[in-house]
């Protein structure tokens, strides 16, 4: 069937007159095109300029921290070196960092390295500086305070950070591998810690190296109340006290994070079992492989000293991943382990320009009863890295065997 022309149709003109512009047909067609063809670039273009404006896809960031705390000069080094690391990984969280407020951001002489440090953390990491009287907990026996104590509760301090939804606590004796920026968008819970896997008894109780928290100043009163009260002797002076806390409270309740990969020890490459870092018992074993997974490391491998203090030469190489035996052998566990030695040694040069502190005498510290006294402590003095004289020292630390 013919369709009508176009002349044949109604016009909405009078008369004879023929209209004064009249569109091709073609040309309509055309023109709906166009119009849904604007609407379209419009739309793309707004939408393009809004994740622009809002690159975060959507996120606030300004509502997350990661907290760290400087009780002395070498944490204060450590917490910064993390702080380095979370840049490099392009964290977009804040960074919040407590220290002693005694300290100051007035930097007096070259060697005033804590204020240097504190500066560099502002200035050049954007971290905010939070100046506060420590926490320490007090050791106690059943009828007596004793004199020992531990500042390592200064960690709950995060609690008090009102102003976020939620913060990452940090212990700074790690080597941060990747960034941890993806915990904050776990499900709403109270606390999200891994477990302590190298504990022989189960369960395995959580271990407060990384809590995922949400800041509240009514946990904190609680948590402050039992700090005050001191704490069980052992405890505060193997520096657990923190760990017991935490476990009181959200043992049953917390959000359980997998130690792999967000709880992995220097020690598991030393290591002849990995069933439990690795979860299962038939997965092969492959150090590479859990290095380049691993959020993080904590350095562990006592009686050895941590990384900021040298290695006894015996202790190291009685210490030392055992390549399935073969002393002289080379393995990937020896390497890595030693690797990330040196690396933390080197940052703390390169960043904090701190030399490591003078090896223990091995014969003292080795199978000591009291595991963390002798080389977990953080106040040892360490030399600066100045003149060449100094920089001589450092082979010591980063000796080969
Ligand atoms: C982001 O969160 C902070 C803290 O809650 C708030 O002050 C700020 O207005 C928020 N920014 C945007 C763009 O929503
Ligand atoms: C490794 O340890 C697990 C327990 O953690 C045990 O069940 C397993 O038999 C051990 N494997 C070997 C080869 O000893
Ligand atoms: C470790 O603690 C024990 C017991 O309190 C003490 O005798 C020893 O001297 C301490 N060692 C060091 C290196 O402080």
């Amino acid at each position: 069937m013919r369709h009508k022309r176009s002349d044949e149709l109604p016009r909405y003109v009078s008369g004879s007159k023929k209209p004064i512009f009249e569109w091709p047909r073609r040309s309509r067609l055309f023109a709906v095109l166009g119009v849904l063809f604007l609407y379209w670039i419009f739309h793309s273009t707004r939408k393009s300029a809004l994740n622009k404006g809002d690159r975060n896809g959507g996120v606030n960031w300004s509502r997350y921290a990661y907290s760290l705390y400087a009780t002395d000069s070498a944490t204060l080094c450590h917490a910064v070196l993390i702080f380095d690391a979370l840049a490099k990984f392009g964290s977009k969280a804040d960074r919040v960092l407590f220290y002693p407020k005694y300290w100051d951001t007035v930097i007096t002489n070259s060697r005033d390295r804590d204020s240097q440090l504190l500066v560099l953390a502002r200035d050049t990491y954007n971290v905010k500086l939070q100046p506060v009287k420590l926490l320490t907990v007090e050791g106690r026996t059943t009828d007596a305070w004793t004199g020992t104590w531990d500042k390592s509760v200064t960690k709950f301090l995060a609690f008090t950070l009102a102003y976020y939804d939620r913060i990452i606590a940090l212990d700074s004796d790690i080597t941060l591998l990747q960034s941890l920026d993806e915990l904050f968008h776990l499900p709403s819970t109270p606390m999200a810690m891994p477990r302590a896997y190298w504990y022989d008894t189960k369960p395995w109780p959580l271990t407060s190296l990384l809590m995922v928290l949400q800041p509240s100043l009514a946990e904190f009163a609680k948590f402050e109340a039992i700090i005050s009260d001191g704490g069980a002797e052992d405890l505060v002076k193997a520096n657990v006290f923190d760990m017991e806390l935490v476990n009181d409270r959200f043992r049953d309740s917390a959000l359980i994070l997998p130690h792999r990969p967000y709880a992995l020890l220097t020690g598991e490459f030393r290591r002849h079992n990995h069933s439990a870092y690795l979860g299962n018992l038939d997965e092969v074993w492959d150090a590479e492989k859990v290095l380049t997974e691993a959020k993080f490391v904590h350095f562990s491998d006592w009686p050895l000293p941590k990384p900021w203090i040298m290695w006894p030469h015996e202790g190291l190489s009685e210490m030392q991943p055992d390549c399935g035996g073969a002393r002289e052998a080379s393995c990937a566990e020896r390497r890595i382990w030693k690797g990330l030695y040196e690396d933390f040694r080197q940052r703390r040069k390169d960043v904090c320009k701190l030399l490591s502190v003078p090896a223990p005498d091995w014969r003292r510290i080795k199978g000591g009863v009291h595991p963390m006294n002798a080389t977990e402590g953080t106040h040892h003095e360490a030399p600066q890295v100045e003149g060449a004289k100094e920089e001589q020292r450092t082979p010591v630390a980063g000796h080969d065997m």
